[in-house]
């Protein structure tokens, strides 16, 4: 139960049902690999606006169930941490990145973006993928996004936008994800963000229809799921009509332009 009034209780709150949302079965039947939209592919583009060289190192902070971490280690042959807020989410990417053989150069541990654990100017590129919408107090994570990078380090961003009217009303009884997503902002805020934490912007582009892509992508699942295994979205919880009436909503708000998605790219200022 999330506290009613906005103060550090009602920050608390919001994390932890953020996170708690993140970590069920429910969330990972429905969204699969990747817990964003644009999938693998837009993770992709954004690794490729790094300017990542092998053996260099990266902070991936709400990392989710690591499939990020993974693919930039992968492709791009550098280490990772994650850090991420939701124990279960933690063990869970630890144990995939085991069964991918990848322990040695992705790791894991439990943290809050907006008090990272680790040292100043440690990381050569930091990413953080739809999540920084779920931070109650973005102004401290993108200053420790900062904190964190070395000079000449750049951040890569992707993540929910909402139009500066905000988030349509048929989207606000949706407890759990809308949680997550109720502090979502326009692009330039976010970006205006980064600014006042130090850093530079280098690239802002719009893949609204990301999110479009990911609507349907788990109507699909859905549906397979009814088909093939219904009994595992019932163990999980999942009440599908539910589920389908929010996509129609979310469908509905994406092409009123209402959300969005959005990627970013700044740059730490060498010294
Ligand atoms: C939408 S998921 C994105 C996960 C991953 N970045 C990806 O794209 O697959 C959001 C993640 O943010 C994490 N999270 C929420 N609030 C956090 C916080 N304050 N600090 C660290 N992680 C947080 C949640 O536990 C969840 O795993």
């Amino acid at each position: 139960m999330v506290s009613a009034e906005p103060g550090p209780a009602w920050a608390d709150d919001v994390k932890a049902c953020c996170a708690a949302a993140y970590g069920t079965d429910a969330v990972a039947l429905l969204l699969g690999t990747a817990y964003h939209p644009g999938g693998l592919a837009l993770t992709r583009r954004l690794a490729g606006a790094l300017s990542l060289a092998p053996g260099q190192r990266v902070l991936d902070v709400a990392a989710g169930p690591g499939a990020t971490a993974r693919l930039l280690a992968l492709e791009h042959e550098v280490l990772v941490d994650g850090v991420d807020l939701g124990e279960h989410t933690v063990l869970s990417a630890r144990e995939a990145t085991v069964r991918a053989g990848l322990a040695e150069r992705v790791a894991f541990r439990v943290g809050d973006a907006e008090q990272l654990p680790v040292t100043d100017a440690g990381y050569d590129a930091l990413v953080c993928e739809c999540a920084l919408c779920t931070f109650p107090d973005k102004t401290v994570a993108a200053a420790e996004f900062a904190r964190a990078l070395r000079p000449g380090g750049r951040v890569g961003i992707t993540d929910v936008t909402v139009a500066p009217e905000g988030l349509p009303a048929e989207l606000a009884g949706i407890t759990g994800w809308v949680a997550c997503i109720a502090d979502a902002r326009p692009s330039a805020d976010y970006e205006q963000l980064l600014v006042d934490a130090g850093l530079r912007p280098l690239r802002r582009e719009r893949h609204d229809t990301a999110i479009a892509r990911m609507v349907d992508e788990i109507e699909a699942r859905i549906g397979m799921f009814e088909m093939t295994a219904p009994e595992r979205l019932a163990a999980a919880g999942v009440d599908a009509e539910a589920v389908r009436g929010y996509l129609v909503a979310a469908r509905r708000a994406v092409e009123a332009g209402t959300i969005g998605y959005t990627l970013l790219v700044a740059e730490k200022p060498a010294a």
